[in-house]
């Protein structure tokens, strides 16, 4: 709850959509438009906590994103490098902590190596739990909770009777958000309306809010329009 009016979500997921579109309407590479868009989380993130919110998970690179040409890809992995490095400096001056969600096993050993430190340098901080999803995709994550259960079936660690019996609350502790509540709220920026893959399982009962405004132009302003629309929504949860 905040003074500004009305509830905030507790927890918001970000789609950062349109980098490409707002460097090319500058006439310049896409990959300066991924290089702002760094800066707008950086920005969001203060913002976010500001306005109240708790925990924020953005879409950074998704399982399809490594069919974009290799010099894309290289430019997002340079950026995500930077900015695990000097998070651990500012997760200590904000209080925030960080997780990753996603297959981190296919990223560099040294991107993998700057995840667990920050991870772990930033384990007990209080303020925005912040998620970023690397390697994420809604579906690999499914698959690879299944292969995770069936691997402690295999090994006895859990028995054929345990997993029937399984109910949705112990299934989520298989997820890579395992102890993290799920969105209220999802934001698109650039127009489009799909979820294109993002925590299919999590975003289940969330409300959708999409905008035309590209990712690199999104500020504090939007942010609170997003969550005024969330306010005006009546929610039933499958009731009457
Ligand atoms: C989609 O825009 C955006 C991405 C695939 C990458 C998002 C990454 C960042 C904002 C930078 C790094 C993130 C962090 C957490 C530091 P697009 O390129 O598909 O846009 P387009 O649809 O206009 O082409």
């Amino acid at each position: 709850m905040k003074d500004e009016g009305g509830r905030v979500p507790q927890h918001v997921a970000i789609i950062m959509d349109g980098n490409g579109r707002w460097a090319k309407k500058r006439m310049m590479p896409r990959t300066y438009g991924h290089a702002q868009g760094s800066r707008t989380v950086e920005r969001i993130c203060e913002d976010a906590y500001r306005l109240g919110v708790r925990y924020l998970t953005v879409y950074a690179f998704s399982t399809e994103n490594w069919k974009r040409p290799p010099e894309e890809i290289e430019t997002l992995m340079d950026l995500l490098r930077d900015y695990m490095k000097d998070c651990i400096k500012t997760s200590k001056k904000n209080n925030m902590r960080v997780r990753i969600i996603g297959d981190i096993s296919r990223l560099d050993a040294d991107l993998q190596e700057s995840i667990r430190a920050l991870e772990e340098a930033s384990r007990n901080n209080t303020g925005l739990n912040f998620q970023v999803a690397l390697n994420y995709g809604g579906r690999d994550e499914l698959l690879r909770a299944a292969k995770r259960l069936a691997g402690q079936c295999l090994r006895g660690e859990l028995t054929a009777g345990a997993l029937a019996d399984m109910q949705e609350k112990d299934f989520e502790n298989y997820l890579d958000t395992r102890g993290i509540p799920e969105p209220e709220l999802l934001i698109r920026t650039s127009g489009e309306m799909r979820l294109s893959n993002f925590m299919p399982w999590q975003l289940a009962y969330a409300e959708l809010y999409f905008t035309d405004v590209l990712w690199p132009d999104f500020n504090k302003k939007e942010l609170q329009k997003a969550i005024d629309y969330y306010n005006k929504r009546d929610r039933r949860f499958g009731g009457i």
